[in-house]
Formats: C-alpha cells, structure tokens, sequence
C-alpha cells in the first residue's frame, strides 16, 4: 500500500503564523506538525509515501524530510497548485500510485491512541483483502464543522454529508482514509461540489452506495486532533507535551517509530543521533537504540 500526506491549502485560519510557512510545518509543541500524520502511516507500516504541498513549501518540506532514506522509507513530492480539494490527491498521485492500494492523510491531523496499529491494519486488510475503503468516526462536540455520518436504527451507517447545517450524528469522518486501487479512477469521476471543491467525501459516498465502505469507530479511548486554528494548534501542543513529559516517551518521534518498525537497525538509529544537534533529543534516541525494542 502507498501512502499521500496532502499538506497543501493556505492555512488562512492560521494567518498571519502562516504567511511565510505552511501550516503543517508549524510547531506542535516540540516537532513540525506534519510529523504526525508521516509517524501514522509508518505505523500503518507503509513507507512509500507522497507528501503534497503548495509550490512555494515544496522545497522547505524536502529540506526538512529529504528522500526518507535515514528513516527507511521512501519520499516523494508532487505540488497541488490551488487547494481545489481533498480528493484532487489521487488524480495529482496517479503515477505514483500506480497499480497500489492507497492511505491517504491530511497533514494537519494528530491521532493517538493505544491500539491504533490495529486500527489502521484493519484499514490496510479491508483494502487488500476484500477492495473495500475504510472511514473512520469519532465523536465530537461540533460535526458539523466535517464530513459526518448517520446511521439507522441498528447502527448502519447509511449516509454522509459533507458539514451539514443540521447533524445526523456526532460521529465525524476523521482525515484518514484507505482506498483499493480504484479510487484513483473513482477520484477522476468526482464533480467539484457547491463550494468549488473536489470532496473526499463525494468518493466515499460511492463507496458507501456500492456497499464497499467499512466504517471504523474511534472510541473514546483515542484522541483525534486536528488544527487549522490557532486554539486547535495550541491544545494539540498541550496535549503532546502532557504525555511526552509524564512519560518520558515521545509522540511521533520518526527515527524512534523507524526503528520500532524494523525500517532501520540500530547501528543506523545511533549514527542518525549522532547528527542531531539537541543534546536532549541525541540522548533520547540513545536511550531508545540501547532499550527501545526492550519496552
Ligand atoms: O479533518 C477531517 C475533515 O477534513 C473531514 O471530516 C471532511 O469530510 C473533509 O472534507 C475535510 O474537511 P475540510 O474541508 O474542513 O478540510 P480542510 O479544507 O480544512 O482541509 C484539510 C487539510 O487538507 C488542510 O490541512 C489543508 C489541506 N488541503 C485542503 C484542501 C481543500 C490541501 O492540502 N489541499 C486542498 O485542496
């Protein structure tokens, strides 16, 4: 399965933070943000991936990433000239799809949560396995603000709108999703909707309609963050520095989950910190290549 981080859009939420640098290259607490949605598809265990962007942060997230070699995946990068939508990612990623499956992540999305691994295999199972996409729901406060769902009277998912006036549910459609090979061709099909966009949400209608959509409920258990405001971005980093600082641990640290992950060895782990410049985070990375896999 390949993977697409989509880190494009203005970020006019955001301004003036965002004039000269893309949202998702801003500070959540102590990383660029578009660390966590690239450490959730590693965790998916994908490590072909595309990374989106504005032709003006291209260069800035090479700079920061390069071509993944350090952290045993590989990087690509392609440009979204104007954020004509979601969904625009497949037909942009065509190519390097190719004949895959694919996950698809917004870059300004944080998740976290224990058992998150086997979410997301369920995600890659259903995709290869059985050709079906794989949504996912969690309860907010505010749906109407996303893509939401409704379900009948035994808990069906029967319909989602795309930020109705009036909710049918509080159950959002997070910005993760997984795709059989044919939604790039399902993506060339799609109409741009009222406000001028390709929607994500008109391909998982078809999906839905097909009977070829497996709905994944988030529980309570998980935290789902994502942050196009200046309060969103400011909680997530709260959130990020309560855990890492009880803990010890990091939250989507690349070089640990890298090597977590088999995609590097040690002796690569050590020779990555050897490069880093925070005696802080150099003595993290020491400590996770002598007891990490240990834990
Ligand atoms: O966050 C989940 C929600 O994401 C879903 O519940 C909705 O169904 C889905 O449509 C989307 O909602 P928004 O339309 O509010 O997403 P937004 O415009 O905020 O874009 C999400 C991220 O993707 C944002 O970081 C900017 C980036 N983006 C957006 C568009 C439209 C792009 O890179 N290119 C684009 O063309």
């Amino acid at each position: 399965m390949k993977g697409i981080v989509l880190a494009g859009g203005y970020g006019s939420r955001l301004y003036p933070a965002t004039k000269a640098l893309s949202k998702q290259l801003l500070p959540v607490y102590d990383k660029p943000l578009v660390y966590f949605p690239l450490s959730v598809l590693m965790l998916a265990g994908i490590r072909d991936i595309l990374l989106i962007t504005t032709p003006e942060d291209k260069n800035t997230f090479q700079r920061l990433l390069g071509d993944g070699s350090n952290l045993g995946i590989r990087l690509e990068y392609t440009v979204q000239p104007s954020p004509d939508g979601l969904a625009q990612a497949f037909i942009l990623g065509k190519d390097f799809i190719g004949d895959q499956d694919v996950c698809l992540i917004l870059g300004d999305n944080i998740y976290y949560g224990n058992d998150l691994i086997r979410l997301l295999s369920s995600g890659v199972k259903h995709a290869r396995e059985n050709k079906k996409a794989t949504i996912f729901g969690y309860y907010v406060e505010d749906p109407q603000r996303y893509g939401v769902l409704k379900f009948d009277s035994q808990g069906k998912a029967i319909a989602i709108e795309e930020k109705p006036k009036s909710s049918k549910s509080n159950y959002a459609v997070t910005g993760i999703y997984f795709y059989p090979n044919n939604v790039v061709k399902k993506a060339s099909e799609v109409k741009p909707s009222k406000r001028g966009e390709l929607e994500i949400t008109s391909i998982n209608k078809m999906y839905l309609s097909e009977g070829n959509l497996n709905i994944e409920i988030m529980g309570r258990g998980y935290t789902w963050f994502d942050t196009g405001t200046p309060d969103s971005l400011l909680e997530a980093s709260t959130f990020i520095q309560a855990i890492e600082k009880r803990q010890g641990l990091k939250v989507a640290c690349l070089e640990e989950i890298a090597y977590e992950m088999g995609y590097i060895s040690k002796s690569e782990l050590i020779n990555l910190s050897k490069l880093i410049n925070n005696i802080q985070f150099r003595q993290y990375l020491t400590k996770i290549a002598k007891y990490g896999r240990e834990k």
